[in-house]
């Protein structure tokens, strides 16, 4: 009886954990993202971009992904520049991000 206690209070100990180390993960992937779109995803980024916050995150990840592959665009000019801050994080680092920037 004590180890089955003992083995499901590790096993939710280990849930926590890694519910944790993906929440900082997003939150440290979207450090570089702060200035121009705000600390809550809330400004209009260089007077473009609207808004992220109340984005969900598949339609989050829909425009990452977009600016990776280049699908996605609002204007001709600034949209190689936001390209430059996704193209090097992996489709996971991607889905990270929008499932934080979703929580804003
Ligand atoms: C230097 C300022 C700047 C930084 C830093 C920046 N962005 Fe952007 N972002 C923009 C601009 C400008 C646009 C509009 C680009 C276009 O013309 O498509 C945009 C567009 C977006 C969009 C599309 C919004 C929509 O609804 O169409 C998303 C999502 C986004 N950015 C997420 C991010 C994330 C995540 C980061 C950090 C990894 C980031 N941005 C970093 C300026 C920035």
């Amino acid at each position: 009886m004590k180890r089955i206690i003992a083995i499901t209070l590790s096993a939710a100990f280990a849930t926590t954990l890694f519910a944790a180390a993906a929440l900082a993960d997003g939150a440290a992937l979207y450090g570089p993202c702060k200035g121009c779109h705000g600390a809550d995803g809330s400004k209009t980024a260089m007077n473009i971009s609207p808004a992220l916050k109340g984005q969900g995150a598949d339609e989050l990840l829909t425009k990452l992904k977009g600016y990776k592959d280049g699908t996605y665009k609002i204007q001709d000019k600034t949209a190689p520049m936001m390209a430059k801050f996704v193209k090097k994080l992996s489709d996971e680092e991607l889905k990270t991000l929008a499932d934080h920037i979703a929580t804003f």
